[in-house]
């Protein structure tokens, strides 16, 4: 164990998303003494919801099996938070941590789709089996509310745009299934025993501390690593397929927002950033700030299999019930990944 808690807040206080100077700021308040659990803080986008909980005096937990977070990426909020490593298959862990926890934010999982395709088993045993696990602590512990870190994927092959939450699901992926699967979890245990678990479908996340090593790394973050090596971006099929590419520290904000809402058990809401950006794009705008004198046309490699053309939320109904408002433009976020990116490579 590392870390140690601080003592409690009780009046509202205001947390900046991620300690990285963001513009998205969030009201927070410690109305009782229970603590926070974050599942997957150690990862890229728990990481960033844990700074911000520890910036606002929270006491927080992180519950992670490092496979692919790390405590590097706990530096900057270590010393206001406690790690446990542990897996949510094990529900026996999952109970022990929950002593006393009165918001569960759940995002540790297989997290992308490649290895999902690879092994579905395992996939299905810590997004589906691990989120079962986690709601059935939570209800035990009797944890106010759980929020659950779904995923855009569900929509699949759905070709309605921009993606509302009343599109039907189409999955493409064990990623997506298990993901669908923990929502539909979500909305049984709030029904059945009134657990709040509200779930939020993320879109393109992106921003300091997505792992370049990951086989799904954002595209963001891919660009990036070619740039930095002189190399031309590569894209697959002909780029004109869009994503709407949201900035972390927004993200971490509507998980902050998700815990106080108003928000009905089981409800799911899409964040993202509601604009949509062709790959192409982005290439052209991230190639402009990281190599600004050099021309690096990118190379084109043949479409995906089952790659989705066009990605874009309709984020409506996160603006109305959680208040969310994504306030980092796209050139600011690449610019201020392209910042962390420098940094960490003169820094290891
Ligand atoms: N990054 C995105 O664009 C995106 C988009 C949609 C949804 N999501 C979801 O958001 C969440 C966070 O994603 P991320 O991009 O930060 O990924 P990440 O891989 O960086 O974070 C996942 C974290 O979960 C931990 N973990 C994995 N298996 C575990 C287990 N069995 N027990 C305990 N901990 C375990 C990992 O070590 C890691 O710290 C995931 O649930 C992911 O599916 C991410």
């Amino acid at each position: 164990m590392m870390g140690r808690w601080l003592g409690v807040r009780t009046s509202p206080i205001l947390a900046a998303c991620d300690g990285l100077g963001e513009t998205a700021v969030v009201e927070t308040r410690n109305r009782t003494a229970a603590r926070v659990l974050v599942t997957g803080g150690a990862g890229f986008i728990g990481s960033h919801l844990v700074e911000a909980l520890a910036n606002a005096q929270e006491r927080v937990a992180v519950f992670d099996n490092f496979t692919t977070g790390s405590r590097g990426n706990l530096a900057g909020a270590s010393a206001r938070v406690d790690v446990v490593e542990g897996d949510v298959r094990d529900l026996d862990s999952l109970r022990r941590v929950m002593e006393g926890v009165g918001v569960v934010f759940h995002l540790a999982a297989v997290s992308a789709v490649a290895p999902s395709v690879k092994d579905p088993l395992t996939t299905n045993a810590v997004n589906v089996t691990g989120t079962l696990n986690v709601l059935t602590a939570a209800r035990d512990a009797g944890v106010r509310r759980v929020v659950f870190a779904s995923s855009a994927a569900v929509y699949g092959s759905n070709p309605s745009l921009p993606k509302t939450e009343t599109h039907p699901p189409e999955p493409l992926s064990p990623y997506a299934a298990s993901k669908l699967a923990g929502e539909v979890y979500c909305r049984v245990f709030a029904k059945l025993y009134g657990v709040e678990a509200v779930a939020l479908r993320l879109f393109n996340v992106y921003g300091p501390r997505q792992n370049p090593a990951s086989e799904d790394s954002g595209v963001v973050t891919r660009f990036l690593v070619c740039l930095a090596d002189g190399q031309p971006p590569i894209i697959d099929g002909d780029g004109e397929q869009s994503r709407d590419l949201v900035y972390v520290g927004d993200v971490a904000g509507a998980f902050l927002r998700s815990r106080e809402a108003p928000a009905a058990g089981g409800e799911v809401f899409n964040i993202g950033s509601g604009r949509s950006t062709t790959i192409n794009e982005l290439a052209k705008a991230l190639a402009g700030i990281a190599a600004p004198n050099r021309v690096l046309r990118p190379i084109h490699h043949p479409a995906r299999a089952g790659d989705v053309r066009h990605s874009c939320a309709d984020i409506s109904k996160a603006r109305q019930a959680l208040g969310y408002a994504p306030a980092v433009e796209l050139a600011d976020g690449l610019a201020r990944t392209l910042a962390w990116w420098r940094e960490s490579r003169t820094s290891h």
